[in-house]
């Protein structure tokens, strides 16, 4: 068994990820700080499973904590890192806790691998560090240009894994997320966030009552129905990208980027239209202006995600807005309901 250690182990993707990695040879030291994540999503995984995991309370910020699990654990073989603030409003408001706790936490853990000698790594990226691309859908050759403070912090820690996979002679995949959305099949684990920034949790609150209405951000983009238009990704779909992307590594050096979504984009209306047909009840909203730092429009394609890793997504709309409200409605409140 191949021991993968798992930062923001207890997180939306993490928790996905380690039920897929749990059906094969793996097994779990997972790390998390809980700032945005909650300790009953591993119960969950754990009985969903059917095994058991190691976890370890630690923040990346706290190096000796985090030297001491590669002390305990010797036989990591490789890393996923998922943890990272991600909230594209609050790090335009608070730059400085962003770059302190992403930068800082990443350089933290890379350094612990390089004392342990532990070199293989797979990086929980973000579309977002292509900002507006020229070309839709776009490649991972577009250039970097993040627009606000988080997109620079995930530019950042790619760049710095760049430049040790070439300097240590590391395996690093970088995974571009399109907009990961939906739950697993279970109902039993799923997106909780603190407060949804992004659309489907928003939408499925609004389904459960929770919230009013939806604030649709702008009818007037240039797109076929004239709301934004994303390439959203069943987090189940997701989750199987890790594990591909960890065989990749068990036999190949160097640096591989990944962009990972289905390549096709639905736009804001349309979710709304297919979450009401999953939930069986309209879903009121209103359209109101633009969010500040929005784009039209922005796919990804897939392709080599297909040729290099033999991965492409199998999940459709219907999956993800059937998943999303599964699970908002067997758990309004989250992990806390
Ligand atoms: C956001 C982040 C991005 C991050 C990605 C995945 C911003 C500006 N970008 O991208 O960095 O990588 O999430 O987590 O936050 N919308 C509404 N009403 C809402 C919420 C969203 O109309 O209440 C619209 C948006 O304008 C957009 C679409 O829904 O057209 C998707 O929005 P969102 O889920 O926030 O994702 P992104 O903006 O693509």
């Amino acid at each position: 068994m191949k021991k993968v250690l798992i930062t923001g182990g207890a997180g939306y993707i993490a928790s996905h990820t380690n039920i897929e990695l749990l059906k094969g040879e793996h097994e779990l030291v997972l790390i998390d700080n809980f700032i945005n994540s909650s300790a009953e999503a591993l119960e969950r995984v754990q009985e969903l499973s059917g095994r058991s995991i190691t976890f370890i309370k630690v923040d990346l910020l706290d190096s000796a904590a985090l030297d001491s699990v590669f002390v305990q654990h010797p036989t990591i073989d490789s890393v996923i890192h998922f943890a990272a603030l991600k909230a594209v409003g609050e790090s335009v408001e608070k730059p400085l806790d962003y770059y302190t706790n992403n930068i800082t936490g990443s350089l933290n853990l890379y350094s612990a691998m390089k004392k342990h000698d532990v070199r293989k790594i797979v990086f929980s990226s973000s579309a977002t560090v292509y900002g507006d691309p020229d070309e839709i859908p776009v490649k991972e050759d577009a250039p970097i240009r993040a627009t606000n403070p988080y997109g620079h912090t995930k530019a950042m820690m790619e760049q710095i894994l760049m430049d040790t996979a070439k300097a240590e002679d590391w395996s690093v995949a970088l995974l571009r997320y399109f907009n990961p959305v939906g739950a697993h099949d279970s109902g039993q684990i799923g997106e909780d966030p603190n407060y949804p920034n992004n659309l489907l949790p928003f939408v499925s609150q609004v389904a459960a009552g929770i919230r009013e209405k939806v604030v649709i951000f702008g009818d007037d983009w240039d797109t076929p129905d004239g709301t934004g238009v994303r390439d959203y990704i069943h987090v189940t779909d997701l989750a199987k990208a890790h594990v591909k992307s960890l065989e990749k590594l068990a036999n190949s050096s160097g640096i591989h980027i990944y962009n990972i979504g289905t390549g096709r984009g639905y736009s804001v209306l349309e979710m709304v239209k297919a979450f009401s047909e999953a939930c069986g009840h309209k879903i009121p909203y209103e359209i109101g202006p633009r969010r500040e730092g929005d784009i039209a429009e922005v796919t990804g394609n897939p392709a080599k995600a297909k040729t290099e890793l033999g991965w492409q997504a199998e999940l459709g709309l219907n999956e993800m807005v059937e998943s999303a409200w599964k699970w908002q409605s067997q758990n309004p409140h989250g992990y806390n309901s």
